[in-house]
């Protein structure tokens, strides 16, 4: 499964850009997998960079780069969660908040993607903020076509203060997401969809 790092294109290198029906055909039936159900192997070391590399490449106004991709070995995400797991029961709902990190723990692979907007530029924040999302959803949508399961979560420890000094995330940060990723145990089945037609309108004045 394992697939090189393909160069990054030259600054100024034309993209031509050219109709790909497998990519409609794998957004036309995305799902995340469960993280609960992520097991090995995950991405190899070489994917993982091919995964930060096509997960950065998103519209940015302003380039400004308003994000950053926090990593971590299997060593370090287990001391996270023990470091979290005090943590889980001052929250409202300890059990719960113990289970939520058990999908911190259970992925063999993690990516922490923070919103790191510039502040006071003429670009809004929430329109940085957008781009940290678009991050998010790129590293699903290449997760996917690796073949692996992937789910983005936030959870408590994405709000919680502590948590987030524990997390290294700033005073002007946010969590956009974590990115669990590994290898689907169980397929996930299809779930609600809004019809598009209650989410869709034509302009009229
Ligand atoms: C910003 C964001 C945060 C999320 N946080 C959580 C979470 O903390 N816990 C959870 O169970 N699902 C969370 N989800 C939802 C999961 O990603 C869920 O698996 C996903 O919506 C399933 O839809 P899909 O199959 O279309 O990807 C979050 C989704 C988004 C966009």
């Amino acid at each position: 499964m394992s697939a090189p790092v393909k160069p990054r294109p030259e600054l100024g290198q034309p993209l031509s850009q050219k109709p790909s029906p497998a990519t409609l055909e794998l957004l036309s039936h995305r799902r995340s997998a469960s993280a609960m159900h992520l097991g090995l192997p995950g991405p190899t070391a070489d994917e993982m960079e091919s995964l930060i590399q096509i997960g950065l490449r998103v519209p940015d106004h302003g380039k400004l780069g308003p994000w950053r991709i926090v990593r971590f070995t299997p060593d370090t995400k287990a001391r996270l969660v023990e470091r979290l797991l005090p943590l889980a029961d001052m929250q409202a709902d300890p059990i719960k908040a113990k289970a939520a990190l058990r999908k911190l723990s259970t992925p063999p692979e993690a990516l922490l993607v923070i919103s790191k907007p510039v502040t006071g530029h003429a670009i809004p924040v929430w329109e940085q903020q957008l781009s940290a999302s678009a991050v998010c959803q790129n590293l699903l949508i290449a997760a996917t076509a690796m073949g692996y399961g992937a789910n983005w979560i936030t959870d408590w420890y994405s709000y919680d203060e502590t948590a987030r000094a524990i997390l290294g995330v700033t005073e002007h940060e946010q969590v956009a997401g974590f990115i669990y990723l590994g290898t689907a145990t169980e397929i996930a089945l299809e779930r609600e969809r809004p019809n598009p037609a209650s989410r869709t309108s034509w302009w009229q004045n």
